[in-house]
């Protein structure tokens, strides 16, 4: 076990260059969820140099497939995700491949993510007569948006149809440096469901009140008994969040609209929870709108489901990881975090699990949290990434 693990570190080293470029090219180049034509011809081209196997269950996003030459019916699936976000980047650090396409970035590592899983294809290839079964490398569109690439490749069948007995997935993050993963079983990401709200008034003369039924005075109550669904209806022990992002009504100072909005999300564990959070706030709406006289609009939109890893697995990942990166280099989680990953899609029918792989450095000004638009990556985290996943794969 320990001349293999040297070797596949050797095998990353060799590669590292590569990955490196490969992922500035991506940042350059990012293209934003269900977009992911040019990223997708990229990947494609760059495993077909490998003379890997390559599907294309989805319109973007793209599979590759490497037949071990050790016969089994083991088929082990590593999934990375390729979309950018909406949005404007910023960072002296990350000037030397700064995003050439206005209004998309890769500020959440996805660059990262793929070039670390094209790194371990790399590696792989080379491994391919020591493989046993088979090895599905997933190259997932539009993790950032709702339905999300995860759902749409699990309910393709495709997976299933090529016998995928288990996942492993991960992301950057900043808060652990590179050389360390952050992991744990059960629970590790949160179900991220959205909400819409419109809050019916009869406007008028702000001089005039009575005459009127004032959604903001409607809307200022709902958000109040809103923060008592948390403290007041759900289980203590069991973490939910419920936030209001945007609240929007009104147009001047003299005034009283006939609507107000609102939006927001809702973070939980369990379906049971998600719905509770979801009844309280439509019995909180009726109960303060309609003795009022007004009425409401309310649109509960079902994200992805929480992240759950799986028990064994999850042991495999670790002990792979203390193999790879000594145990001082392997953290295990006490809590989840209140972020959504629609890596939960394949979760759903397959046993799996997610890893957080640190990402973050002073040198490389990679400290900044998801979706910030100085969003980056200390690149070395895929040397640790690249030879992790390839050592999951040779030594499960
Ligand atoms: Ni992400």
């Amino acid at each position: 076990m320990a001349d293999l693990t040297r070797t596949i570190q050797q095998k990353a080293e060799f590669h590292f260059d590569y990955m490196v470029q490969t992922r500035r090219y991506l940042h350059k180049n990012p293209e934003i969820s269900f977009k992911e034509h040019d990223t997708t011809d990229y990947i494609l081209h760059e495993l077909k140099k490998l003379g890997i196997d390559t599907y294309r269950p989805l319109d973007t996003g793209c599979v590759g497939i490497i037949e071990g030459g050790k016969k089994s019916d083991r088929v082990i699936a590593l999934r990375a995700d390729i979309d950018a976000l909406s949005m404007e980047e910023e960072g002296e650090a990350k000037a030397e491949f700064v995003s050439e396409r206005e209004g998309a970035a890769h500020c959440c590592g996805h660059d990262a993510h793929t070039a670390n899983l094209l790194g371990t294809a790399q590696i792989l290839s080379e491994m391919q007569d020591e493989i046993e079964g088979k090895i599905l490398l997933i190259f997932q569109p539009a993790e950032e948006t709702l339905p999300g690439g995860g759902r749409l490749l699990t309910e393709s069948g495709f997976l299933q149809e090529k016998g995928v007995q288990s996942i492993y997935g991960l992301h950057t993050n900043p808060d652990y440096a590179p050389g360390q993963i952050a992991v744990k079983s059960g629970p590790l990401m949160a179900r991220p469901d959205e909400f819409e709200i419109t809050i019916k008034g009869v406007g008028g003369h702000a001089a005039t009140p009575h005459l009127t039924v004032d959604p903001i005075v409607l809307m200022g109550q709902v958000i109040s008994q809103f923060q008592t669904i948390v403290s007041r209806s759900i289980d203590p022990t069991e973490p939910a969040v419920v936030t209001i992002g945007r609240v929007r009504g009104g147009t001047t100072y003299n005034v009283i609209p006939a609507k107000a909005e609102m939006i927001g999300t809702v973070r939980t564990f369990s379906e049971k929870n998600a719905y509770l959070v979801r009844d309280r706030m439509e019995q909180i709406l009726k109960g303060i709108t309609e003795p009022a006289g007004g009425g409401y609009e309310f649109a509960f939109n079902e994200g992805y489901p929480a992240v759950i890893n799986d028990e064994e697995l999850t042991q495999k990942l670790m002990s792979a990881a203390r193999s790879v990166l000594g145990s001082d280099g392997v953290i295990e989680l006490k809590k989840p975090i209140m972020a959504g990953e629609d890596f939960a899609f394949y979760q759903q029918e397959f046993p799996g699990a997610f890893f957080f792989l640190g990402s973050g450095s002073e040198e490389a000004d990679s400290k900044w949290s998801w979706h910030h638009p100085r969003y980056n990556v200390d690149e070395k985290c895929m040397l640790t990434g690249s030879a992790l996943m390839a050592g999951l794969v040779m030594g499960e």
